[in-house]
């Protein structure tokens, strides 16, 4: 078995006034929640995948700090992560707040999909690069970790496992092998009020998978196996029974493994095949409200 080549991350390229970045998307190969800690958070056992699509932001040298958006009608005050993460750095950088970003949105908000973390993390690395400041990711890490649970993850990209609040990462070599069909509903879900109603012991998560050698990762000579799972299924397809029937329908559609990312709302599906993918995504696309999406994991270099 070969692992697919992969390139460092994250994917920059050089344009002729300064420089874009792509800003992944993820999906959870699994998400175990295992107990509530006494800050309030809930103790995770995860592990992320990044896509092969997702956002742009492009960066530039600025005297003041600019943020356009192109897209969704979105804040670009404090409740945007670009900025918040812009003002953490310059804070702890001890350099002026300055660039100009332009954010081009694809990844739905509220999606599960990390949109507003992986932004986060992007502005961390690209405005690191912009200002010369050339720190170790290492030293950004607190930063990103400060504006999300999620955020640590998108400053290594890939795929990783991640424990404690899901902000406690180790990058893994590998990616999910096959396709990926994204089903977004045209509805958010709010991560709190996901988490706020789960309860302990949770309730068995139904299995519609068997055990299958999920990711392409050597750990010790071995491939990794990941058991499919999310633990906030049940709360999330309790509250909206629409996401389970599309979960099933892409089973029907020859998914091996169909799960809910993160909090929801996005569903994906995994395919042996671009062929079978698309096939599915076609079916897909004519029902309700739902967004289709095919994309790939992406393995990165460690
Ligand atoms: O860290 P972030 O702001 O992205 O998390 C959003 C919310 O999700 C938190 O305020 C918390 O209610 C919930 N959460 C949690 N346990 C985690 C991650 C998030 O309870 N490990």
């Amino acid at each position: 078995m070969q692992i697919p080549t992969s390139q460092p991350y994250p994917n920059y390229f050089d344009t002729a006034d300064g420089f874009v970045i792509h800003s992944p998307a993820k999906v959870n190969l699994s998400l175990r929640v295992l107990h509530k800690r006494s800050d309030g958070y809930h103790e995770l056992d995860t592990f992320f995948q990044e896509l092969d699509w997702g956002d742009e932001i492009k960066f530039q040298a600025s005297n003041s700090f600019v943020l356009e958006i192109d897209g969704p009608e979105l804040p670009k005050d404090d409740r945007n992560l670009i900025t918040r993460a812009a003002k953490a750095l310059s804070r702890a950088a001890g350099h002026p707040l300055a660039g100009y970003l332009h954010l081009s949105k694809m990844i739905p908000m509220q999606g599960g999909l990390g949109g507003g973390s992986s932004n986060a993390s992007i502005t961390l690395l690209g405005l690191n690069r912009l200002w010369g400041l050339n720190w170790p990711k290492d030293r950004l890490l607190p930063i990103a970790a400060e504006l999300g649970a999620d955020c640590p993850f998108f400053l290594f990209g890939g795929l990783a496992h991640a424990t404690g609040r899901g902000d406690a990462i180790k990058p893994l070599r590998g990616a999910l092998k096959g396709t990926l069909v994204l089903l977004f509903p045209g509805f958010g879900v709010e991560t709190t009020s996901v988490f706020a109603e789960v309860k302990f012991p949770l309730t068995e998560v139904e299995k519609n998978v068997i055990f299958s050698p999920l990711v392409w990762t050597e750990e010790g000579g071995a491939y990794l196996q990941v058991y499919p799972c999310n633990d906030l299924e049940n709360i999330v397809f309790r509250r909206n029974p629409f996401l389970k029937s599309g979960r099933d329908r892409l089973i029907e559609l020859g998914a091996q493994v169909a799960l809910l990312s993160g909090s929801g709302s996005t569903l994906y599906g995994v395919f042996d095949s671009d062929g079978a993918a698309i096939e599915a995504a076609n079916k897909l696309s004519c029902v309700g409200d739902f967004r289709v999406k095919v994309c790939r994991a992406v393995a990165r270099k460690r």
